[in-house]
C-alpha cells in the first residue's frame, strides 16, 4: 500500500489530521487495531475548548457539537463549604462544550466515511520502519490476520499513550519527561438530572471530587482515589456517600450508578516529537492529569500545526514548518503540562500531605478566586490559548 500521510491511531487527532488533509486534496490512511464500536463507545473526557469547537465546525467535521453539546461559560471551584464560580466569559470573554469525546470520534468517523477516507479498523501496527528516509513504512497485521506494509511520505504516531511509533522517534517506548501521581480518579456514570448548571471542581480534607455532567439523565463524577482501587469494592451507598462529602455545602442529585473505571494520572512528554519524516501527536506525544481536561485538546492543537506543515510541504516543498513542529508544539505541550500539573496540585491532598501542605493549598485557592489576576489565568488556560496556524 502507498499514500501521501499514514497515519497510526484513529482518535480524535489521527482522524481530524486525516480530515483537513483531505480538504487540501491530501491523501491519508488511517489504521487503528481497535474496531470501529470500541472507537466510539470508548468513555473518555468531555470538555472542548473554543478553539476546538471552532475547529470542528468551520473545517465541516462536527455540525452537531453546536446542537447536542453545550457551552459552559465558567466552572465553580469548591473549598471549605463554599463554592466560587470562575466567570470566563466575563474575565476573557470565551467558553468551553461539554460534548463528550466519543461524540467526537462518530462524527469524525461518520465524515471521513462520508467523503470515502480511507480508514481501516482492526489493522495494527507493530512497527515503523525508515524513518529518515522519503518512504517511511508502517509495518503490522492487517483484519484478517495478514502482514501489511503501507509506505508513505510521511507517517504520523497518533496512536494514543502506549505508542508505537514513538519508538521510530524517541529510540524508545518510554523516551520521555515523565511524572507519577500517588493518586487516581474513580469515574462513574451515573442516571440522574444535573446537580448544578456547571462543572463543580471540589477540594475537600476527604480528597477531590469533580462533578461533570454528560446530558439531561446521564451525569459523570469523578472521586479522587487510590490508584489501586478496585472499582467493584465501593457500593453505590458508599460512592454518594464520599461524594456528597466531598461536596459538602452543596447537595448531588443522586440516581442509579451504570459505569465505574479508574483513570490513572501521569505526565508525559516525549523526548523528541518528530525525527525524518515521522511524527508525533497527542497522546503518542504527551499525556496529561485529567484536572482541566487538556488532554484531547492539546492533542487538536499538534493536529493544527501538523496540518500546517504538511499542507506548506505538499504545496511548495518546504521543509520550514516541518522542522519547526517539535518547538512550536513543545510551547503549548509545557503551557498545558504546567496548568495541568497546577489544577492537580492545587485541588488534590497528597497522601503524605502536612497540615502545613493543607493550609497552604487552601491558600492557594483563595489567591486565585480572589485575585483577577489568578481566576483570570485560570480562564485563560480553561478556555484555551489560541491555536497557532488556523485557518
Ligand atoms: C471531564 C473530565 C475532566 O478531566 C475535566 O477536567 C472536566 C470534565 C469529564 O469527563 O466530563
Amino acid at each position: 500500500l502507498r499514500t501521501r500521510v499514514a497515519i497510526v491511531g484513529a482518535g480524535p487527532a489521527g482522524l481530524l489530521l486525516s480530515h483537513l488533509l483531505h480538504r487540501d486534496g491530501i491523501d491519508s490512511i488511517v489504521i487503528d487495531s481497535r474496531s470501529r464500536d470500541e472507537i466510539e463507545s470508548t468513555i473518555r473526557a468531555g470538555i472542548l475548548e473554543q478553539g476546538t469547537v471552532e475547529l470542528l465546525t468551520e473545517s465541516g467535521a462536527s455540525d452537531r457539537v453546536l446542537v447536542d453539546g453545550h457551552r459552559h461559560d465558567g466552572i465553580e471551584l469548591r473549598f471549605e463549604g463554599e463554592g466560587h464560580r470562575i466567570d470566563f466569559a466575563e474575565l476573557v470573554g470565551r467558553a468551553v462544550w461539554l460534548y463528550p469525546q466519543h461524540e467526537v470520534l462518530k462524527d469524525l468517523v461518520a465524515r471521513r466515511l462520508g467523503d470515502r477516507g480511507d480508514l481501516r479498523f482492526g489493522w495494527t501496527a507493530t512497527e515503523v520502519l525508515d524513518a529518515e528516509s522519503d518512504s517511511p513504512r508502517v509495518v503490522g497485521t492487517d483484519a484478517a490476520g495478514e502482514p501489511f506494509e503501507i509506505v508513505a511520505d510521511f507517517v504520523v504516531g497518533a496512536d494514543g499513550s502506549r505508542s508505537v511509533t514513538r519508538t521510530a522517534v524517541t529510540g524508545s517506548m518510554t523516551g520521555g519527561y515523565f511524572r507519577e501521581y500517588p493518586f487516581a480518579w474513580f469515574g462513574i456514570l451515573c442516571e440522574a438530572p444535573p446537580s448544578a448548571p456547571e462543572l463543580i471542581y471540589s477540594a475537600s480534607d476527604e480528597g477531590f471530587a469533580l462533578i461533570s455532567q454528560r446530558s439531561a439523565t446521564v451525569q459523570r463524577m469523578y472521586l479522587q482515589c487510590d490508584p489501586e482501587l478496585d472499582p467493584a469494592s465501593m457500593s453505590d451507598a458508599e460512592i454518594w456517600d464520599q461524594l456528597q462529602r466531598r461536596v459538602r455545602g452543596t447537595e448531588l442529585i443522586e440516581g442509579p450508578i451504570f459505569q465505574r473505571d479508574v483513570l490513572r494520572f501521569r505526565s508525559f512528554v516525549a523526548h523528541e516529537l518528530h525525527r525524518g519524516n515521522v511524527f508525533l501527536m497527542g497522546d503518542a506525544a504527551h499525556t496529561v492529569p485529567p484536572t482541566g481536561a487538556k488532554g484531547m485538546n492539546l492533542a487538536v492543537a499538534d493536529v493544527v500545526l501538523l496540518h500546517a506543515a504538511l499542507r506548506e510541504h505538499a504545496a511548495s516543498g518546504s521543509r520550514t514548518l516541518i522542522d519547526s513542529y517539535a518547538s512550536t508544539a513543545s510551547d503549548r505541550i509545557w503551557r498545558a503540562q504546567h496548568f495541568s500539573w497546577w489544577m492537580t496540585s492545587m485541588l488534590h491532598a497528597a497522601p503524605d500531605a502536612t497540615e502545613f501542605d493543607r493550609r497552604r493549598r487552601l491558600g492557594e485557592l483563595e489567591s486565585v478566586v480572589r485575585s483577577r489576576a489568578g481566576s483570570t489565568y485560570l480562564a485563560e488556560a480553561y478556555t484555551g490559548w489560541p491555536l497557532a496556524g488556523w485557518p
